[in-house]
């Protein structure tokens, strides 16, 4: 197979240390699975990565609180995030994990190339040290008061309350999360990466990268023009990736996960005989990295820089930034119980009505938006069941009884047949550019407004009240061919359902191509199978027992 474009994509990657909400699935997951989802039926060579973040001192915290050992902590949640992201249709090439060996070697590697080139100098620092507990409290292992925003129980390395990375001393008035003791300070050797070299660079490609979303870059420019401070990309702890030629040193959780893409796709690219260097190295290839706002930090400027260090690697094409997702108008909260797991949506809905309704509200930008149980209900029972899924389940049904359940073979179309045809082959091209400029809302709402125009074209015609038979036949070939072009061009957005319309069709999933969509795939004589409903309503009663699921936390 020839491909005519390579193109990798990253989902941030989820650390191993809590249940995922719904949340995480709107601003990452959804968006770069439909996006890869769509690019593959392009016949693009298009690469899915992810894997679970399993350093860092949030996991080793989290870790103690559940009395395992941070090993045996992360293997759990890794395959429970693997086993929920599939049950959402991800489709994911690779998930795979932080603490593997590949990515220890990927991440030694960098650091070497990092050092080799100059970037990296050692320095005694204070760090807080618990006396109590007897050990150093890197990052997590602290709260306090951010110095920029005065924020409360704020961690000591990233303040959530004004988004920004805080450097090691900063915090104020810090306390340790064990045992609530105010640490004292000592000294220790640590690492740092000479972030202040790329400052010229940085704003550069800031600059000139047209695909980098405009907002973020107008405030991450400002960070940048502020100063950037160099980084310090080790820590006292057991739990992560050694420091070469250390004892008790690893780097920092954020130094090694991003590298988890490079390591992702390396273990990936070993399993199934392909390059990684494809993907990394060739400038052709584009990088695209999905993530939520919260890290723009990281990846517009600590990610970029690492890889201008350590030299001989792509850099981002784009950083799709999304916005928090909050719940009945409050910020999702575990330790509040205002929280809905993805583990309890899917015992209660098809996983097509989350992967719906989360692009429904998702729009290309950081604008936080809202999930409403009774918003759910409304897109899907309004738009999901009662447009989309009516229009096909009548034409199924209009088949059986007009045609026999088989394809008509078309006579002498009139203008409408006709016009409605062009509709398919104009809206396959207009969701594509959309699908590729990443609009994956306004995408999504075409789909819904061609099977509205389908609709609309069905009624009109009423075949069920046609006594020319041909008339009739060729209302129902024309609407067929609109329920073929809808189970490829909603495959991106609800694969289950593309898969169940396709089954109905007798048609192969997944296997006619985006570019076939408009096209006559199934031949005229061809049998249909018996119409069954692709959706069920969403209740009222539901809708109660979730919001008072909820509200009873
Ligand atoms: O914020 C987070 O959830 C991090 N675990 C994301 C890491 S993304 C990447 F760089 F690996
Ligand atoms: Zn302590």
């Amino acid at each position: 197979m020839v491909f005519l474009e390579r193109i990798l994509i990253t989902a941030a990657l989820p650390y191993a240390n809590g249940p995922l909400h719904l949340g995480h699935i709107r601003s990452t997951y959804l968006p770069a699975d439909v996006f890869a989802r769509y690019q593959r039926l392009r016949g693009r060579d298009a690469v899915y990565v992810c894997a679970t973040d399993e350093h860092g001192t949030p996991v080793v915290a989290a870790a103690e609180k559940a009395g395992l050992k941070p090993q045996e902590f992360v293997d759990g949640y890794h395959a429970k995030d693997e086993s929920e992201f599939r049950q959402l249709g991800f489709s994911f090439d690779v998930f795979h994990r932080t603490s593997s060996v590949e990515n220890r070697e990927t991440t030694q590697a960098f650091y070497d190339g990092l050092k080799k080139n100059g970037f990296i100098y050692t320095k005694e620092v204070e760090a807080p040290y618990c006396t109590s507990c007897s050990r150093f409290l890197p990052d997590r292992f602290v709260v306090g008061t951010c110095p920029h925003c005065a924020a409360e129980g704020v961690y000591s390395d990233y303040c959530e309350a004004c988004g920004r990375a805080l450097h090691a001393g900063e915090l104020l008035k810090p306390r340790c999360i064990t045992c609530k003791t105010p640490p004292v300070r000592r000294t220790s050797l640590h690492y740092f990466l000479k972030l202040s070299a790329f400052s010229v660079k940085l704003a550069k490609w800031l600059g000139e990268n047209k695909e980098l979303q405009e907002e973020v870059v107008n405030y991450v420019s400002n960070w940048v023009k502020e100063g950037l401070a160099d980084w310090d990309i080790s820590r006292d702890m057991e739990w992560g990736v050694p420091v070469p030629g250390e004892t008790g040193k690893v780097f920092y959780v954020w130094f090694d996960a991003p590298i988890g893409y490079v390591s992702s796709t390396k273990a990936w690219a070993k399993a199934s005989g392909r390059k990684w260097e494809d993907y990394w190295q060739n400038p052709e290839t584009r990088i695209y990295h999905f993530i939520g706002k919260d890290i723009v930090y990281h990846h517009y400027l600590f990610w970029p820089a690492m890889l201008m260090g350590v030299g001989g690697y792509n850099l981002p094409f784009a950083i799709p930034t999304r916005g928090y997702l909050n719940l009945e108008g409050r910020k999702f909260s575990k330790s509040r119980n205002w929280f809905v797991s993805l583990e309890s949506f899917l015992r209660e809905f098809p996983p097509d009505y989350l992967r719906y309704y989360e692009t429904a509200i998702t729009g290309y930008d950081v604008q936080d938006a809202d999930f409403y149980w009774k918003d759910f209900q409304q897109k899907i029972n309004n738009e999901l069941v009662a447009n989309f899924g009516n229009f096909i389940h009548r034409t199924l049904v209009l088949s059986k009884k007009i045609c026999g359940s088989k394809v008509p073979k078309p006579e002498g179309l009139d203008a409408r047949d006709k016009e409605m045809l062009l509709h398919l082959e104009e809206r396959k091209e207009s969701i594509g550019r959309l699908l590729d400029s990443i609009e994956l809302r306004k995408a999504q709402e075409e789909l819904l407004a061609l099977s509205a125009e389908f609709n609309k074209y069905l009624s009109d015609k009423e075949p069920w009240k046609e006594k020319d038979a041909a008339k009739a036949g060729n209302c129902i070939y024309v609407c067929l061919r609109g329920v073929a072009a809808l189970s490829i061009l909603c495959s991106p957005f609800l694969p289950f359902t593309a898969k169940k319309i396709a089954e109905l069709l007798g048609l192969e999933a997944g296997r006619p191509a985006w570019e076939d969509a408009a096209r006559e795939l199934l031949a005229p004589g061809a049998e249909l199978k018996e119409a069954k409903p692709l959706f069920e309503k969403v209740g009222d009663e539901k809708v109660a027992e979730m919001e008072a699921a909820l509200r009873s936390g």
